[in-house]
C-alpha cells in the first residue's frame, strides 16, 4: 500500500463549508522571505485547501510504505497535497479564535509560521518528481519547517497566558471554544509532524542498526514494558530532584493471545514514552504530596494487558486522588494544581506546573484511535488508564477536519441549561409550605 492511495485528488473528497470572511491576517507580522504579491494569495490558497478533507493513514499503511515499497517521488506527490491540507484545515480555524486571542503577539507569531510553511510547500506543487534535486530540497523544507514548528505548544500557551491576563477569566462558552480549539489544533500538529518525521527519516538512508524493526518513527515490535520502565526511570530522576525520593514501580503484564510472548506492538516509541512519563510525573507528585508525614511511599503499581483488539496500561497511584467533580477538568489546558514555573527558564524541568500533561497525552492516545481515561478515589488514589490498539490497522489518525460541523462548535451561545440547577440557597420549608 502506497501514500497515494488515500491522496485526496479526488472530487468527492472535497467538502463544501460555509465559508466565513478570512481573518485578517497582519501581514506586518510576516517577517518572512515571502514577497507581498505571494502573501496576497495566502488566504485563497487557504480557502482552496481547506475544501479537501484530511486523509487519515493507518499505522499499518505506514508501515507497509516504509518497508515494502518506498518511494520517496510517491511519498513526495502526497506530502504536497496532503500537508497544505492539513495545514489550511486548521488555519481556516485559528482564524475563528476570539479576535483579542487572535491579537496577540504570541498568536500573530504562531500565524506568520504557518503561513510561511504553506507557501513553502505550494512552491514544490508544479516540481517535477522525477528531479532528484527537487526530492532532496523537499526533504530540507520539510525538515525546516519542523524545526520552525518546534515552540508551537509553549507559544499558543502564552497567547492564552496574555489574554487571560489582559482580559480576566472568560464566559464558559469562551473557554469551551478555546479548548475544543486547542484539542484539535495539538492533535492537527502532532498528525503534521507524524507525516514530516516519516518522510524525512525514511528517506534520508540512514536505518538504525540498533532498531532494526523501526521504520521513520514507528517501532512494529515496540516494547511496552520497556518504555514504560524508562519512562519510570526518568520521572524518578526528576522525582528525587525535587522531593529527594521517589515511589518505587511494581509492574505486571498479561499477554493474553501468548502468555510467554513480550507485549510488542506496531507504535511510536517516543508517544507511548510521552504519555507514560506524564503520568507516572503526577503519580509520584501525588504520591508524596499525600504521604508527606509518613516514612514509607506506597509504590505505584503498573499494569500492563495485550488481548485481540487492545493494549491496555494502568497505573495506579495511592496518591489520594481527585474529587470526582474535577476528573474532567483535569483534561483542561493550563489547569493546575502546582505553582505555575516561570517559561522562559530552559534548565528547570518541573514535575508539574503548565497543566499540559494530561490533555496532551490524552491527545496522543487518541490521535490512533485509543484513549486515555482517569478513574479517581478521592481520599485514596488514582488509575489512570491508556487504551491503544493492538492491531495496526485498527490504528488509523483521528484527524481534525474543518467543516459545517466544526463551525457550528465555534458559533454555540451561552444557552438555558435543559437540567434544573439546584439552588445555592436552602431551601426554606416553612416559606414554601405557608405559600401553599
Ligand atoms: N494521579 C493524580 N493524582 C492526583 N491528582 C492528579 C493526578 N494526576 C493529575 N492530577 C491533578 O491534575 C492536574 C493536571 O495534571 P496535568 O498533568 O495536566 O498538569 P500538571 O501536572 O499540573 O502540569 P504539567 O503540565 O507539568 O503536567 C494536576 O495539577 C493535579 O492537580
Ligand atoms: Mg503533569
Amino acid at each position: 500500500m502506497q501514500y497515494n492511495s488515500t491522496a485526496p485528488q479526488t472530487a468527492q473528497n472535497s467538502h463544501p463549508v460555509e465559508k466565513g470572511p478570512l481573518h485578517s491576517i497582519s501581514f506586518s507580522w510576516v517577517w518572512c522571505t515571502l514577497s507581498t504579491a505571494t502573501l496576497a494569495n495566502v488566504p485563497k490558497h487557504i480557502d482552496h485547501f481547506s475544501k479537501f478533507s484530511p486523509s487519515p493513514l493507518s499505522m499499518k499503511q505506514f508501515l507497509d510504505f516504509g518497508s515494502t515499497n518506498a518511494c520517496e517521488r510517491t511519498s513526495f506527490a502526497f506530502l504536497r497535497q496532503e500537508l497544505p491540507v492539513r495545514l489550511s484545515n486548521i488555519m481556516k480555524e485559528i482564524n475563528l479564535l476570539p479576535d483579542r486571542l487572535l491579537a496577540t503577539s504570541s498568536v500573530q507569531l504562531l500565524q506568520t509560521w504557518y503561513i510561511q510553511s504553506l507557501m513553502e510547500i505550494l512552491e514544490f506543487l508544479h516540481k517535477d518528481p522525477e528531479d532528484q534535486r527537487v526530492l532532496e530540497m523537499f526533504v530540507e523544507v520539510l525538515e525546516a519547517i519542523r524545526n520552525r514548528h518546534n515552540e508551537v505548544v509553549p507559544t499558543m500557551a502564552q497567547g492564552i497566558i496574555e489574554y487571560k491576563d489582559a482580559f480576566g477569566q472568560q464566559d464558559a462558552v469562551t473557554d469551551h471554544n478555546i479548548q475544543y480549539f486547542l484539542d484539535r489544533f495539538y492533535t492537527s500538529r502532532i498528525s503534521i509532524r507524524m507525516l514530516i518525521n516519516q518522510h524525512t527519516l525514511v528517506f534520508n538512508g540512514n536505518t538504525n542498526p540498533a532498531h532494526p524493526n523501526t521504520i521513520g518513527c514507528i517501532d512494529s515490535m515496540c516494547d511496552v514494558t520497556e518504555v514504560a520502565r524508562d519512562a519510570y526511570e526518568s520521572a524518578k530522576l526528576l522525582c528525587e530532584q525535587y522531593y529527594l525520593g521517589a515511589p518505587e514501580l511494581e509492574l505486571r503484564q498479561t499477554n493474553a493471545n501468548n502468555i510467554r510472548e513480550p507485549i510488542q506492538i506496531s507504535y511510536i516509541p517516543s508517544h507511548l514514552y510521552h504519555m507514560l512519563f506524564e503520568l507516572f510525573k503526577n503519580a509520584m507528585r501525588a504520591t508524596i504530596e499525600n504521604h508527606e508525614a509518613s516514612r514509607t511511599l506506597p509504590p505505584i503499581k503498573v499494569m500492563i494487558a495485550l488481548g485481540g483488539e487492545d493494549l491496555s496500561i494502568k497505573m495506579s497511584d495511592r496518591g489520594g486522588g481527585v474529587p470526582f467533580r474535577k476528573t474532567e477538568r483535569l483534561f483542561s489546558y493550563m489547569y493546575s494544581t502546582a505553582p505555575r514555573p516561570s517559561i522562559g527558564d530552559k534548565h528547570r524541568a518541573p514535575l508539574a506546573g503548565f497543566g499540559y500533561g494530561l490533555p496532551i497525552s490524552r491527545l496522543y492516545a487518541r490521535y490512533f484511535q485509543g484513549d486515555l481515561q482517569l478513574y479517581s478515589m478521592e481520599g485514596y488514589g488514582t488509575d489512570a488508564v491508556i487504551h491503544l490498539k493492538a492491531l495496526s490497522t485498527d490504528s488509523v489518525e483521528r484527524l481534525p477536519v474543518f467543516n459545517k460541523s466544526a463551525l457550528r462548535h465555534y458559533k454555540l451561545s451561552l444557552e438555558a441549561d435543559d437540567w434544573c440547577i439546584p439552588s445555592k440557597e436552602p431551601l426554606d420549608l416553612a416559606v414554601y409550605r405557608a405559600a401553599k
